[in-house]
């Protein structure tokens, strides 16, 4: 009998590096909770042996495979039917088996927008000036998600200008890009914050910046969560400002990947939510 028979689809997270995923943590516990049977595993890519992997992953017993750093845009022109998102962004996250085809689709973006539904509903009623910090591949899809929101104002800043503007001309709404030298024009009156650089993240600099001109009922969010309140989230809401962790971006991105490989949709509880929390803490004494 086969493995797919016995033990379940099989999916895993693949990436270089990727032991420090708590992917496998989050599918695993859908898993036991809906008792589903299947697996979640974690599998190291590095670029070159990438391809490879992909070309083989279906005779491996995989159903499919969450793609992260560095691997996001080979996994998107490896897929032969791409969502309209994946398109957008030219890189993937997710991949799954239709018919024999390999899709892609890129859930960072719904993984921004519902986390901040869920945690600041109404958030996307005060997008008047959105300023994103940073222009990698997390800045280019919360670009796109604050554009399927319909932001009326867009800021990218960034330490290096040329890349603000090219993510910038990526997209068809007027977007202004300013260098981290005119952060303070930039922040004047923002009613939306988002640090998508990794300052702040543990081992890694602060991101310190002058919040005292930002609108006072900014909403201040982060990519970043470990730790799960930055020292930038937490000088927000040292000022009064509301502020959404990054946790709740990686919990909700992968909502739509279990669904394609397990064949139910898993909701991001509050329970989940405290399990990876106590392993960050954990991790991070
Ligand atoms: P990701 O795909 O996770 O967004 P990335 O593409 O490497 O990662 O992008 C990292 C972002 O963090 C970039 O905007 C980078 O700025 P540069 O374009 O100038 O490199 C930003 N970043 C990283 N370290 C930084 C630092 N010490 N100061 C300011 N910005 C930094």
């Amino acid at each position: 009998m086969s493995d797919l028979l016995t033990k379940g689809p099989r999916a895993c997270v693949t990436g270089h590096p990727i032991a420090h995923s708590r992917s496998p943590m989050i599918h695993n516990y859908w898993l036991k909770l809906l008792n589903i049977k299947g697996h979640y595993d974690r599998v190291d890519t590095p670029p070159d042996v990438f391809p490879e992997f992909i070309r083989t992953m279906a005779t491996r017993g995989f159903v499919g495979c969450n793609v992260t750093l560095p691997n996001k845009e080979l996994a998107y022109q490896l897929a032969d039917v791409k969502t309209e998102r994946a398109d957008k962004l030219r890189a993937a996250n997710t991949l799954w088996y239709e018919k024999g085809k390999l899709h892609a689709d890129n859930t960072d973006i719904e993984g921004f927008l519902f986390n901040l539904d869920e945690k600041a509903p109404g958030w996307d009623q005060k997008l008047d000036k959105a300023v994103i910090i940073g222009a990698g591949g997390a800045a280019a899809a919360i670009v796109q998600g604050l554009c399927e929101r319909r932001a009326s104002k867009i800021v990218i800043v960034n330490r290096t200008i040329g890349k603000a503007e090219q993510l910038a001309q990526r997209f068809s709404a007027s977007i202004e890009t300013q260098s981290f030298d005119n952060i303070s024009a930039a922040l004047d009156q923002a009613t939306f914050i988002v640090n998508t650089t990794s300052l702040g993240m543990k081992g890694q600099p602060p991101l310190d910046l002058d919040l005292s001109r930002v609108s006072h009922n900014a909403l201040v969010t982060d990519i970043v969560y470990v730790p799960l309140i930055t020292s930038f989230l937490n000088k927000a809401q040292n000022q009064g400002l509301s502020i959404v962790d990054g946790l709740g971006m990686l919990l909700h991105q992968a909502v739509p990947g279990f669904e394609h490989w397990f064949g139910q949709r898993p909701r991001v509880t509050a329970e989940l939510r405290e399990m990876i929390e106590a392993d960050i803490m954990r991790a991070n004494p």
